[in-house]
């Protein structure tokens, strides 16, 4: 226990090596709370935004008359000096002054002397540290939709240079019906479609800006916060200022939505995974994107899919973890909500790094196409024979049923349904004539001619809609 009586804190100055809070305090912080509690390994990336806001924080000071515009100046011309050490990585951090924003202030103090003292008027590393999150994290979103921006544009030139592709489509994992490779790459252009979509309307409510909250209450000063909205490009300023500085639900947004986009990743990693077994044969992966086996010299091995799967388990883990910081604090600040950054940050890398190396993956698989072709056929049209008796006036339960034991027949004597003739099928019923035996795989496949069907002509319409939709985006960006 420290002895604290006998000392007059009207003398007390803080010691030199103090923090900017170090006023109420006469021990020093235990070294082993200082690394206990530092954030500064994480949150350094916050630096040039922490710069940028500090700036805009300067100028409507002095713009308002609450600083004098010549302390104004000497801040300015620190802030600046600062953003170029950050820039050639110069800036020395130190680990004792607990995070960015108060290693910025004290670098600033270092330049310019006292001027700095007057920077910290009218804020709160509360308001601060929401601010520069929501500055980093808009500028995440764009790059995160460009990421997936990028991986549709590789899908959908992928489904495009292989039109005539036909694959098996599966349910439950089992050969269902045929359909085109580029149908099914097309699927995936959809999920990031809307992907997009969910990122886009996130950024919409994170572009509010929460300076001039203080520490929860707001500041008593003539603050202009539509200044500082205008210089950091937020489209308006938090209504409420304890929930300003008291959410992270713009944070939760990301990672709920990145989660989504992981999944994504992991169903297309997958199959790349399966599709590239000896069991399936119908992709053969690139070499520079495979690896080998220590041991068995035969093997190439899909490790990129497989890792962009795995991860997918960080980014729910991000999700999770910050969601469980959130629940049940208290309003307004807590110490808890520091760690919302750093599975914010492994979130976003993981991610656009799945999303990256699956866009540069996939246009150099080679597909082979004969072999996932006579995967298509065989059973899998016999959906399209029902059909067939439904056109000839047979009710669809009734024609399931008479292709269900056409089935059961075909697995009894080893014989596929192309294999049948005209008399085997009429056995059955007589409403087959020869047409059925013209059934095929792309009778099939020409039939599903509906808006969002595999028809060969759907799916031509379904990418120069989807690159359309590219152009959109383009033009947005
Ligand atoms: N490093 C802190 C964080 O990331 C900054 C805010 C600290 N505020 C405070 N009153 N201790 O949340």
């Amino acid at each position: 226990m420290a002895v604290t009586e006998e000392r007059d804190p009207a003398a007390n100055g803080p010691p030199e090596t103090a923090k900017p809070w170090g006023g109420r305090f006469i021990d020093t912080t235990s070294p082993l709370v200082d690394a206990y509690t530092s954030s500064l390994a994480v949150d350094r990336r916050l630096a040039l935004e922490d710069v940028r806001g500090s700036i805009a924080h300067a100028r409507m000071l002095a713009h308002q008359g609450i600083i004098s515009t010549a302390d104004a100046e000497e801040i300015l011309a620190g802030l600046l000096q600062i953003r170029g050490e950050i820039e050639r990585d110069e800036l020395v951090l130190n680990e004792a002054l607990e995070d960015i924003h108060m290693n910025v202030e004290s670098r600033l103090a270092q330049i310019v002397g006292t001027a700095a003292g007057r920077l910290h008027t009218a804020r709160s590393r509360n308001d601060q540290v929401a601010t520069d999150l929501r500055m980093w994290l808009k500028e995440a979103v764009v790059e995160t939709i460009a990421s997936l921006h990028d991986l549709q544009i590789s899908l959908v030139e992928t489904a495009s240079e292989h039109r005539r592709v036909v694959m098996p489509g599966y349910t439950h994992l089992q050969r269902a019906q045929p359909v085109l490779l580029a149908h099914h790459l097309l699927a995936y252009f959809e999920m990031l479609e809307r992907d997009i979509g969910r990122l886009t309307d996130a950024y919409i409510r994170m572009d509010v800006m929460p300076l001039g909250s203080g520490a929860l209450a707001g500041v008593p000063y003539p603050v202009d916060r539509e200044m500082v909205a205008g210089e950091l490009e937020f489209s308006a300023v938090t209504a409420n200022s304890i929930d300003a500085v008291s959410d992270r639900d713009f944070v939760l947004e990301y990672l709920a939505s990145a989660s989504i986009s992981m999944m994504h990743v992991s169903r297309l990693a997958e199959e790349i995974v399966l599709w590239s077994t000896s069991e399936f044969g119908f992709v053969i992966l690139p070499d520079e994107f495979a690896t080998g086996s220590s041991i068995m010299p035969q093997k190439k091995n899909p490790d990129v899919a497989e890792l962009a799967r795995a991860r997918t388990g960080k980014v729910y883990g991000a999700l999770v973890s910050v969601l469980t910081t959130m629940k049940g604090l208290p309003l307004a600040y807590n110490r808890d909500m520091q760690e919302d950054k750093e599975p914010l940050f492994a979130a976003y890398d993981t991610l656009n790094s799945a999303l990256t190396i699956m866009a540069e993956m996939v246009p150099r698989l080679t597909f082979r196409s004969q072999q996932s072709r006579r995967n298509a056929g065989g059973m899998l049209l016999a959906t399209d024979v029902a059909d067939y008796l439904t056109s000839k006036g047979m009710p669809f339960r009734e024609a399931h049923n008479v292709v269900g034991r056409i089935v059961q027949y075909c697995e009894a004597n080893r014989r596929e349904l192309r294999q049948l003739t005209l008399e085997d099928y009429r056995r059955f019923s007589d409403l087959f004539d020869e047409e059925v035996l013209r059934i095929n795989v792309w009778s099939s496949l020409r039939a599903r001619d509906v808006p969002g069907g595999t028809a060969p002509r759907r799916v031509a319409q379904a990418i120069r809609r989807a690159r359309t939709i590219l152009r959109q985006h383009e033009d947005e960006a």
